[in-house]
């Protein structure tokens, strides 16, 4: 059991890291960064992708060693060895993947991670104990309720009350609202400053929203190249500061521009399309779309109303059900030649696990999709390792991929760079037809401009662009024409100059 009275009484851990330095052999991930993180204050953690942020948070957290410097708990100096040892400090994270068990209660999610847990669990003592421990919550869910029923935002709240029962004091969120909509964000993020107002937590927040910093963050550190960039309270701070901070004299590419279509025949089309999920159940109903060269539709959408089915069902990695995809008029069955042919780009989401295979290099990674044609390969069959590593230079250069060589591991990347890797494979030829979701999950401030421009100078080039994205401001930008998806139905549609956020916003909320 976890010692709950502590959390009313004693303050929330004071940490202080002192010139913390990580190498990973020749790269310098952090070059002596000094921060202290105050109890009870919410700090921000800013920077561009490959600054440095995680591995930052992971060495604090014990799942790497700093080779230099020192972590200071409560004024005592800690080598922390493990997370098991962080979380003995009082320290825990919570992650940007859910790691709940979704067949599972809210319940017995939250007694799954205690310490000491003996194999019978008495459960009238341990529901009182949970029941007392959410009336002390300024936010509360139904502990009787499936986690499979709960909406994003209500899975990142248990992912953050399960770290609070634990008796986390010192909680690290790395990039926690890129799964929510900004209702659910505004809601999390305003729980967590109370939480720490009131002195019963500190937080340590990564993010790339400059906005929630402005908006819920006391402090922000800014990391730039592994160094200490900037630091300071945020009231104290401009917003031109903090993008100056963030990333020195480099320019912020300009918003892109739509260029009016020439081209307009119907290069993509659903029709009647049904895809289940894994559970059986149906994500896509019926689904039906076309789109034009020259022209991006977006789909908008609460994450989990079968984007991610219908995507898996473009790409090839779901059988569809029922209903038929074209591609100019012609039945599209996925196949590689076809994709080639066709001049078919995909980006899923998650790319690490969706469309990067973890134990191969960048330039491998970057070379997935043309290994076997020349010059990548020669004679038929054998693969030209100086021409699928020059390839890899070449693109990691044009899209200013961090990583240590084209022979580096692809999982060794910091997350936007995994995400910039598969952008320039899919980006980089010829695109005729492109499915993207969530294109710039991850990426910082300029990364953003600069992968929204590529997608609008591919459109303004006749390039036919499915865009699903979370993220509404985006379809807001890029798109022509917007689709709102929800619970599997595509059930609202407006062109981009009739288009009315509330009105988008309602139908992405409840079938109305
Ligand atoms: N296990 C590892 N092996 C080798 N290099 C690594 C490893 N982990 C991180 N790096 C490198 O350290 C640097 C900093 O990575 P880190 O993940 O901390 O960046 P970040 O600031 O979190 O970026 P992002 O915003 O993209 O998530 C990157 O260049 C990354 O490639
Ligand atoms: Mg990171």
């Amino acid at each position: 059991m976890t010692e709950k009275p502590a959390m009313a009484t004693l303050p929330p851990p004071d940490v202080t890291v002192t010139d913390m330095t990580k190498r990973f052999g020749a790269l310098v991930a952090l070059d002596a960064v000094s921060v202290h993180f105050e109890s009870g204050t919410f700090h921000a953690l800013l920077g561009e992708n490959g600054a440095g942020k995680s591995t930052l948070v992971k060495c604090l957290m014990g799942y790497y060693q700093a080779d230099e410097g020192d972590i200071s708990v409560n004024g005592v100096t800690q080598h922390v060895t493990n997370p098991r040892h962080a979380h003995h400090l009082g320290l825990g994270m919570v992650y940007q993947h859910f790691t709940l068990v979704p067949s599972m209660t809210v319940a017995e999610n939250l007694v799954l991670g205690e310490e000491g847990l003996s194999s019978v669990i008495n459960w009238k003592e341990h529901l009182e104990i949970l029941e007392a421990f959410m009336q002390s919550m300024p936010f509360r869910l139904d502990l009787n309720r499936s986690v499979s029923n709960l909406a994003a935002g209500e899975k990142q709240k248990l992912e953050i009350l399960k770290q609070l029962h634990l008796g986390s004091r010192f909680l690290i969120l790395d990039e926690p609202t890129s799964v929510l909509t900004p209702d659910e964000a505004d809601q999390i993020l305003g729980l967590m400053r109370q939480l720490t107002d009131e002195n019963r937590i500190s937080v340590v927040m990564i993010t790339h929203k400059l906005r929630e910093v402005e908006a819920y963050a006391n402090e922000v550190t800014v990391l730039r190249h592994g160094r200490l960039a900037g630091q300071g309270y945020v009231k104290d701070l401009t917003h031109a500061d903090l993008i100056r901070m963030m990333i020195g004299n480099e320019k912020i590419s300009k918003p892109a521009v739509r260029t009016k279509a020439s081209r307009r025949e119907i290069a993509l089309e659903i029709r009647n399309l049904v895809v289940g999920n894994d559970k059986g159940l149906t994500a896509v109903s019926d689904a039906s779309l076309q789109v034009k060269e020259g022209e991006i539709v977006g789909i908008a959408g609460v994450s989990g109303n079968g984007q991610t089915e219908l995507v898996e069902a473009l790409s090839g990695q779901r059988d569809e059900e029922s209903g038929d995809i074209f591609v100019r008029g012609e039945k599209y069955g996925k196949t590689r030649s076809e994709m080639r042919d066709f001049g078919i780009n995909m980006l899923p989401e998650d790319p690490l696990n969706n469309s990067c295979v973890r134990e191969m290099s960048v330039a491998e990674n970057l070379a997935i999709r043309i290994f076997d044609q020349p010059p990548t390969t020669y004679a038929g069959c054998l693969i030209n390792r100086g021409a699928v590593r020059r390839h890899g230079r070449d693109l990691i250069e044009r899209f200013r991929i961090k990583t240590q060589g084209p022979d580096a591991r692809i999982e060794t990347l910091s997350g936007g760079n995994v995400q910039r890797t598969v952008l320039a494979r899919e980006l980089a030829g010829d695109v005729e037809v492109l499915i993207v979701q969530n294109p710039c999950f991850g990426l910082d401030l300029n990364a953003v401009a600069e992968i929204r421009n590529r997608i609008m100078e591919a459109r303004n080039g006749g390039a036919t662009i499915l865009l699903i994205s979370e993220d509404l401001d985006e379809i807001l930008e890029l798109a022509d024409r917007i689709i709102v998806m929800f619970e599997g139905h595509f059930v609202f549609e407006t062109s981009r100059d009739k288009a009315d956020v509330h009105e988008i916003g309602r139908h992405m909320a409840s079938h109305i």
